[in-house]
């Protein structure tokens, strides 16, 4: 265990490569690490080297550590220190990255302030009516349906971008392309081509958008956002569509995965199931051990080192890339014990799972709402559910910022 602590007794051998194999089970290559190497070298699917921190308490206070910085050009001078191939190289829309998730204080204070107030638990709470609405016409189509679905699709998709989308005012017939260019842009294989295309398609799209709401503003939270940006000390016109894509992505792209697999999660444990169904007032716990035992956001926090520090007695030196790798910390049985039991019962506050410290999730009260709404309706509208495939023929998509299935097949009702 001794030399995982050590950066000098570190090898080439030892790098982590987060390949096919780790998409396919995270979990056992986090619970090898943590025993054994908890602030470890890796290599992503593309070939960027970084360091991996593994442990609840590293990556906690990794997260809430200022010299991990987040700023887009401070990133970009990073990748340079490691040049890629080309053909390996993302090349992002410039209008795409000058968010407040790749920014650090004080642009990240003003632009998180310029949203801050529409995403308070209260202000939340008033959406309520309107997500059951959604989630209910979901459930009506699905049970006038076929008795398989794709519960992605069918449900656990159109859920979250539904209400992000009525939120922000984006109209409905582009939600489809939308979330191809989305899934495209957080895949992690070699395609970088695709990923480059996907968010050139995406920022041509929004900026449009924003100008139309500039044209012809409507009571919706992208009107207002773009409202504030005629001032340009508030927000630039860069600014404005980041805040746009952000918010859109962000705001779909987890909560499909907080269903999927909390929903994945109970079908694979009959008993846990039955106990949920026999209480339905379990649901906000139970959501919140979905999202510690399998949390839709795998390595999402990609962070900076802006000097020389130390990681769990680890040296990392400036300039490098560090992945906080919020679904091993949220497994350290130092911190959970029977970590990998899904325990619906247990108190799973302080888990990682939406970050932690300056970026902790903006929509946290949202996502929670959602999947408070979803399983409600899908237990109580569903009371026979079940994988209409065995658990081995599901497969993960291959992205180290989400953990999420490519399909969940299930089976609406008994047709015997
Ligand atoms: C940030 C997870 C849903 C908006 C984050 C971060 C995590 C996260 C881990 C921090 C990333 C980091 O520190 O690098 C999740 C999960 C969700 C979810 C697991 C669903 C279950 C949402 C929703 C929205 C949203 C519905 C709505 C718009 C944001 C924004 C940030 C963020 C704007 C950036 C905050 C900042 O930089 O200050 N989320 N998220 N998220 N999330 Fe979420």
């Amino acid at each position: 265990m001794e030399h995982g602590r050590s950066g000098a007794a570190r090898t080439a051998g030892t790098v982590v490569e987060l390949d096919a194999a780790f998409f396919a089970d995270p979990y056992a290559l986090y619970a090898r690490l943590r025993a054994e190497d908890p602030v470890a070298r890796g290599r992503t699917p593309v070939g960027l080297p970084v360091w991996l921190v593994t442990r609840y308490d590293d990556a906690r206070a990794a997260l809430n550590d200022p010299r991990l910085a987040k700023d887009a050009a401070g990133f970009a001078r990073v990748l340079e220190r490691h040049p890629l191939p080309a053909e390996r190289r993302t090349v992002f829309a410039q209008e795409l990255s000058r968010h407040m998730l790749s920014s650090d204080p004080p642009d990240h204070t003003r632009l998180r302030k310029l949203v801050s107030r529409a995403f308070t638990m209260r202000a939340i709470a008033g959406m309520r009516p309107r997500i059951e609405a959604i989630a209910t016409e979901l459930a009506d189509r699905m049970a006038a349906g076929p008795p398989e679905v794709d519960l992605l699709d069918a449900f656990a998709f159109p859920l979250p971008m539904s209400v992000i989308c009525d939120l922000l005012g984006v109209p409905d017939a582009e939600r489809g392309t939308f979330r191809r260019w989305s899934n495209t842009l957080l895949s992690s294989d070699g395609d970088a081509a695709a990923r480059t295309a996907a968010g050139a398609a995406m920022a041509q799209y929004l900026t449009a958008l924003v100008a139309e709401k500039r044209a012809r503003p409507a009571d919706d939270m992208l009107s207002a956002i773009v409202a504030a940006s005629a001032d340009a000390d508030q927000l630039s016109a860069d600014e404005t569509v980041a805040m746009a894509f952000l918010l859109l992505v962000a705001g779909h792209e987890t909560t499909v995965n907080l269903i999927g697999n909390g929903v994945l999660a109970l079908l694979r444990r009959p008993d846990r199931l039955a106990e949920l169904r026999a209480d339905p007032e379990l649901v906000p716990r139970a959501v919140e051990e979905f999202l510690r035992f399998d949390g839709p956001v795998n390595l999402a926090t990609f962070r900076h080192t802006t000097e020389d520090v130390e990681i769990g007695g680890v040296p990392i030196p400036a300039g490098e890339v560090v992945l906080v790798a919020l679904a091993s910390a949220d497994h350290d049985p130092d911190h959970y014990p029977s970590a990998e039991d899904l325990d619906l019962h247990r108190d799973a506050s302080g888990h990682l799972a939406f970050g932690f410290g300056l970026h902790h999730c903006l929509g946290a009260p949202l996502a929670r709402l959602e999947g408070e709404v979803a399983f409600r309706t899908l237990l109580a509208r569903f009371p026979d559910l079940a994988l209409a495939v065995e658990p081995d023929q599901l497969s993960w998509r291959a992205s180290i910022l989400m953990r999420g299935l490519t399909r969940l097949p299930v089976r609406l009702r008994d047709t015997a």
